[in-house]
């Protein structure tokens, strides 16, 4: 009876001991869970997670369908335009982050951030209007993720979660391609140098906005060569010389460098104002002219589409044209379809993004912004600051000009 007794209690003691130390767990979880840095992402389909899934669009905004996520990352496609993930999943995971889920998602929490990036989206309203939801709209959804956050959390909590997370903003390519190339009144309305100037200017504005709300750290995804991308090649006018199409890399330009420019003045001007900028041109460039390099096989052709170049918009059998041919393996390859890169290639400019060298990342890089215990100091911290005498982050080697 005595040994019942004993291992009885000795069975209680385990019992506690188990419910303690599995409560503990949950304490250590929930406490390193707030010292993670919320990632919030804005944007179009280079970072959709499947917004698009949940909106009345046209299947060329879509990608719920195969073969797109035919790695089996994430079992079954999900709306993401790539073959498996795309950057801001592998930049979750270098944050430690869980997956970034879509806010159009039932059942979302926002606790670790949110996703409100929409395939198609542009900068300007009237990019793909009545398609997408627009970079405003985007916008005015994180309003609605930040009452979410001030009524669970208390208004000093969510004050500070807002305050240390990342936002990463990846838009405006649909602006200059169908927003302006493809469309003949706007290029009537404006010229080239007028209409990035429209972009930008309302770039700026949502990041002002962003930061009034209490933003801080910002990582930003360069445009890309436009004009190499398949479906572009298919469209130059001069495609029998196989080249890229000039007019739209030279809005991806001017619209990188008046980035580039916007962002240096908000710096000085923004108090605490960090950001993470990239030079996603140059450094897909040159995957797509030397590929072998970099472990492609071919930087030119799409794996998933019809006619020059895989550039006839087509991957998945969904849209007018269901005719489509596909690789046999997406790795070889720079581009997955006629407008989106493969995931190998998100993987490794995610991977340039968060600690790679300042010819691709600067003056911060999204490991900084994430993960840095010491306060970082930006141009307008240090101007404010009389013992300062330098200003560590206005780096030479931050993007040569290209
Ligand atoms: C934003 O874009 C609109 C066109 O949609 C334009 O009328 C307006 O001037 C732009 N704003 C800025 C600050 O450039």
């Amino acid at each position: 009876m005595a040994r019942l007794v004993f291992h009885l209690d000795y069975f209680i003691i385990i019992c506690i001991t188990l419910a303690l130390s599995i409560s503990c767990r949950a304490c250590g979880s929930t406490t390193l869970e707030n010292t993670r840095r919320p990632f919030f992402i804005f944007g179009d389909s280079t970072v959709d997670p499947g917004n698009n899934n949940y909106i009345n669009t046209i299947p060329e905004n879509q990608a719920d369908y195969k073969p797109y996520g035919q790695n089996g990352y994430f079992g079954e496609p999900t709306g993401r335009f790539s073959d498996g993930r795309v950057i801001v999943d592998f930049i979750a995971e270098y944050a430690k982050l869980p997956i970034i889920v879509p806010f159009l998602q039932p059942s979302a929490v926002f606790i670790n951030g949110v996703n409100f990036a929409s395939g198609g989206a542009g900068i300007l309203p009237e990019t793909n209007q009545g398609q997408v939801i627009d970079f405003q709209t985007q916008i005015k959804n994180f309003e609605e993720v930040e009452k979410s956050l001030t009524q669970k959390l208390g208004d000093a909590s969510a004050k500070k979660l807002i305050s240390e997370a990342v936002y990463f903003i990846s838009i405006g390519s649909n602006d200059y391609m169908s927003g302006y190339l493809g469309n003949p009144k706007m290029q009537e309305y404006y010229n080239p140098a007028q209409y990035v100037g429209l972009v930008i200017g309302n770039l700026t504005q949502a990041i002002q906005v962003l930061y009034e709300k209490g933003g801080r750290k910002f990582g930003f995804l360069s445009l890309s060569p436009l004009g190499c991308l398949p479906a572009l090649r298919a469209l130059n006018p001069k495609a029998s010389e196989g080249g890229c199409f000039e007019e739209a890399c030279a809005l991806a330009v001017a619209h990188n460098d008046a980035l580039k420019a916007v962002l240096a003045n908000l710096e000085h001007l923004l108090r605490g104002f960090k950001y993470c900028n990239s030079n996603f041109y140059d450094w897909l460039h040159e995957r797509i002219n030397k590929p072998s390099k970099y472990g492609f096989k071919d930087g030119v052709n799409a794996c998933c589409g019809t006619g020059p170049y895989g550039g006839i918009f087509t991957c998945g059998g969904t849209k007018k044209v269901q005719d489509y041919q596909l690789c046999d393996d997406a790795g070889d390859y720079v581009w997955w379809d006629s407008f989106h890169p493969t995931e190998k290639i998100h993987e490794q400019f995610a991977k340039a993004l968060w600690n790679g060298p300042p010819s691709s990342v600067g003056p911060f890089n999204l490991q900084d912004l994430f993960l840095s215990k010491e306060k970082l100091t930006n141009i307008a911290d240090e101007v404010d600051d009389p013992d300062s005498q330098h200003f560590p982050y206005e780096s030479q080697d931050y993007f040569r000009a290209h």
